[in-house]
């Protein structure tokens, strides 16, 4: 079969909205606009100097049936659960907590002032995991590899690219995480997995996606849907540009949703109410 490049079915312009104690955020997939994207359920931008908009953090809350991934670009976070497991995550590291049957945890700005800038995104689980025990994926900078190519510098979280392969193994979804920062002008053709839902999140300038004439313009705080193909062709702005790319395996299994809680059916969902209030996760 040709090679196809993905072209964009969506552009979805981040919603400014706050959770957990009043964490000022901006909501892109998980909103009105796009409540979900098989396998993702959520992604959000954080990004503030005003400790005003992150001190209060995100006191203990729970999590079942999903994973967790929280990247940071700036600022430090500390984070702790009731099983015992606790940690910082400081700039450029990755966690990604797969909470399975039930964790309950709290993420806490371990800074008073200072600039706050990282992203949240939860990826489901198919059905036969949803209740596994809980795990996690602590993933220092360091050990994040990072490429450089003409014009762009890039760090795979997740996924490969080329012979270099991300830090976090053995994830359901087989998911694609891209860092990526281009230089005013620079064109890059991101390799991504056939048959993977696949997401363009630009963060800083802007960047048009696709060939030539058919290129379409996505701008700061937006996030483009791609259709399938095997590669996507990003060309940065005259500013340059920095955007995530995001791939994973859609489940295709119903979605059965509560705050925190995501399932197969209304009964799981109403089972996970009731292991939290008996003390159960
Ligand atoms: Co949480």
């Amino acid at each position: 079969m040709a090679d196809t490049a993905r072209r964009v079915t969506r552009i979805i312009a981040g919603q400014a909205t706050s959770d957990g104690a009043g964490v000022r955020l901006y909501r892109v997939i998980g909103g009105q606009a796009l409540p979900e994207l098989d396998p993702f359920l959520l992604l959000d931008e954080f990004v503030s100097d005003d400790p005003d908009d992150y001190i209060a953090g995100f006191p203990e809350h729970p999590h079942r049936g999903f994973e967790t991934v929280t990247y940071m670009l700036a600022g430090r976070m500390r984070h702790g659960d009731n099983l015992g497991n606790s940690g910082l995550l400081e700039a450029g590291s990755v966690q990604w907590m797969t909470a399975g049957r039930g964790i309950l945890h709290s993420e806490m700005p371990e800074q008073e002032d200072g600039l706050m800038w990282g992203f949240q995104l939860w990826v489901n689980l198919p059905a036969r995991n949803k209740l596994r025990a809980p795990r996690y994926q602590d993933i220092p900078p360091a050990d994040i590899p990072g490429l450089t190519l003409a014009g762009a510098r890039l760090r795979v979280i997740a996924g490969a690219w080329g012979e270099v392969q991300g830090p976090v193994q053995d994830i359901d979804a087989a998911p694609v995480y891209l860092d990526l920062e281009l230089d005013p002008g620079a064109i890059l053709a991101v390799p991504l997995p056939r048959g993977h839902a696949a997401f363009v999140y630009c963060f800083g300038g802007e960047l048009a996606i696709g060939d030539g004439g058919a290129a379409t313009l996505l701008e700061r705080r937006r996030l483009a849907v791609l259709g399938d193909g095997d590669s996507v062709r990003l060309a940065a702005g005259t500013a340059g540009a920095r955007a995530l790319v995001v791939a994973g395996q859609p489940f295709g299994e119903p979605i059965a949703r509560y705050g925190p809680f995501v399932m197969n059916t209304r009964e799981e969902i109403m089972t996970a109410i009731e292991d939290l209030r008996s003390g159960r996760f």
